[in-house]
């Protein structure tokens, strides 16, 4: 382990303030707050931040059809994410939303100081208008019939029927989603971040290309994005929306407000203010250009653009520090296929808890499928009802009532101390660096493979030595409380090598084992005779394949 703690900012994407948290969301909220909570147990100094993201005209409009303000929408939403994020055991240290003080003080501080340095210019554009709603038209609220095969009610980017891909000018017969009017064309002002300046060119050349060690697949994604020196291919980036709008107003600009994806990103740091005010934090070491601290954002490939253009400009040509790195994953799909509403497996993290489901059982099997690359990854339900039954109850949880109801009875709950020293249990220490390093390269799915390897040595141990038998020797009382002792020492090893996916288990373990919380310098530690063990509790049940019907079911 490193000796210097490191200084960690981390956070996970941040969802739309108008509709619930599903698996997809998940994946990514998992991924990270195993990260987080590995980091922890490492002695690094973490905090782990988000915010619901609340702007912008899609949460305005869906507030006007539920009769609410869009205030009064993301407050109800507020409520029911961070219902969700803590039955899934996210360990945000401080969960706020970007409609705060904080966030529209410091996207108008950072906007003038873009603006200071040169980079923000206003031009007149032309777009479509909803002239009976009295506003403008992003892309997704005009539909109308396909150019290409004629298919009616057709968004205006391509076509669901025939797969074209077109711009919203060439739907025939268009109309506005809102209104049904057929749109208009308008002239406007919007100012725009000059991305294709020189100075930003260069710097996001530099900053995707040399300085940060973005995975492979983002970085040459990167590549064809900002180009070769010369070649000028970033365009600029409209940040303003005209009123009605929900969101900040751009200072010196009445009536125009900053598009949502300024506001987004800048909500991590207004949420990590907030957390600093609240802790004494000094938030300024933290943001600061030449910072020794750390920052890392863990988001989806759809929005990789947003995060390593977009966001590090916008921080460094305001004067902040960039971040260190950016984790994107891939997709989720559930057997094979895309996530769909009408076949059910458009999974709410709500109804997960009201089927009566294990969070754990959820951590335990996305992290079993997660890598530190961009592909996708599937959630196969009989798969997932095999993994969670043979891996984590057959093969993890079975250990400890092997082993633990023969100590307690016998031996009231005292190990062997001698016993510390058995050759499994040095292997299984052993493992622990390599464990360490897989997490920290997210390379979770390979750390769980390492885990249930050792997992299964454990249990050739037990099947080797058979305390069951040796329990009816009286003359090898010592030998049953040596092999007793070593299962429930490498039973510990395994609850702290999980521990980053399955807190809660760990918590179960830590309290029937009589010990501390666990961290990752436990390792090291082990049980010992001067802390008996407490009676075994069952610490987690199967999952049945009916459950899996009532969830699809449930979301139908
Ligand atoms: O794509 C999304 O769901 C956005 N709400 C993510 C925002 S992340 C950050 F930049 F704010
Ligand atoms: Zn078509």
């Amino acid at each position: 382990m490193s000796s210097q703690p490191r200084r960690l900012l981390v956070t996970s994407a941040l969802p739309y303030a108008n509709g619930q948290i599903h698996i997809g969301h998940l994946v990514e909220y998992v991924q990270t707050d195993i990260w987080v909570r590995f980091q922890r147990m490492r002695g690094h100094e973490v905090h782990y931040v988000g915010a619901d993201d609340t702007h912008g005209t899609p949460i305005m409009l869906r507030a006007e059809k539920e009769g609410l303000t869009p205030k009064e929408l993301i407050a109800k939403v507020w409520q029911e994410h961070k219902r969700d994020f803590d039955d899934f055991l996210i360990s945000f240290d401080h969960y706020y939303t970007t409609d705060s003080p904080e966030n529209e003080t410091l996207s108008q501080s950072i906007y003038l100081k873009l603006r200071d340095a040169g980079l923000i210019e206003m031009r007149t554009i032309e777009q479509a208008y909803d002239p009976v709603k009295e506003m403008f038209l992003p892309d997704r609220f005009i539909k109308g019939e396909c150019p290409k095969c004629g298919a009616k009610d057709q968004y205006g980017d391509s076509c669901e029927k025939c797969g074209a891909t077109y711009s919203p000018t060439d739907l025939k017969n268009p109309f506005s989603v809102v209104s049904g009017a057929t749109p208009i064309k308008k002239l406007s002002d919007h100012y725009f971040f000059k991305l294709s300046d020189p100075r930003c060119e260069n710097f996001l050349r530099d900053w995707t290309q040399v300085k940060t060690p973005l995975q492979p697949e983002a970085r040459n994604k990167m590549k064809e994005w900002v180009g070769q020196p010369g070649e000028s291919k970033l365009g600029d980036w409209d940040i303003s929306r005209d009123a009605p709008y929900f969101g900040f107003e751009i200072p010196d600009a009445p009536g125009k407000y900053f598009y949502v994806w300024l506001d987004a990103p800048i909500g991590y740091y207004a949420s990590f203010l907030k957390y600093c005010e609240q802790t004494g934090l000094n938030f300024d070491e933290w943001v600061s250009p030449d910072t020794t601290t750390e920052q890392y954002h863990f988001i989806g490939k759809d929005i990789l653009y947003f995060h390593t253009l977009f966001w590090p400009a916008t921080l460094h040509f305001a004067g902040y520090r960039t971040p260190t790195n950016v984790f994107a994953h891939g997709f989720l799909t559930v057997d094979g296929e895309k996530m769909s509403k009408s076949r059910g497996t458009l999974i709410s993290a709500h109804s997960v808890m009201e089927c009566g489901f294990n969070p754990e059982w959820f951590r335990y099997y996305f992290a079993t499928k997660l890598n530190d690359s961009l592909e996708d990854l599937d959630l196969n339900l009989q798969d997932f009802v095999a993994r969670v039954n043979s891996d984590l109850l057959g093969k993890y949880i079975n250990i400890a009532s092997r082993s633990a109801g023969f100590l307690v009875k016998r031996f009231a709950g005292v190990v062997n101390d001698q016993a510390m020293d058995h050759t499994l249990i040095t292997h299984i220490t052993g493992a622990s660096e390599t464990i360490a390093a897989l997490y920290e390269a997210r390379e979770y799915a390979k750390a769980l493979r390492t885990v249930m390897e050792l997992a299964d040595q454990v249990n050739a141990f037990v099947d080797d030595n058979k305390p069951w038998d040796i329990a009816k020797d009286p003359e090898r009382e010592a030998d049953l409380q040596r092999v007793c002792s070593v299962t429930l020492e490498a039973f510990r090893l395994l609850t702290l090598y999980l521990k980053p996916v399955l807190p809660n288990i760990a918590v179960g373990v830590e309290e029937f084992l009589s010990i501390p919380p666990l961290n990752w310098g436990h390792v090291h530690t082990p049980l010992n005779s001067q802390s008996p063990i407490k009676p075994y509790k069952h610490l987690m049940t199967r999952v049945e394949a009916p459950q899996i019907e009532a969830l699809l079911a449930a979301n139908l």
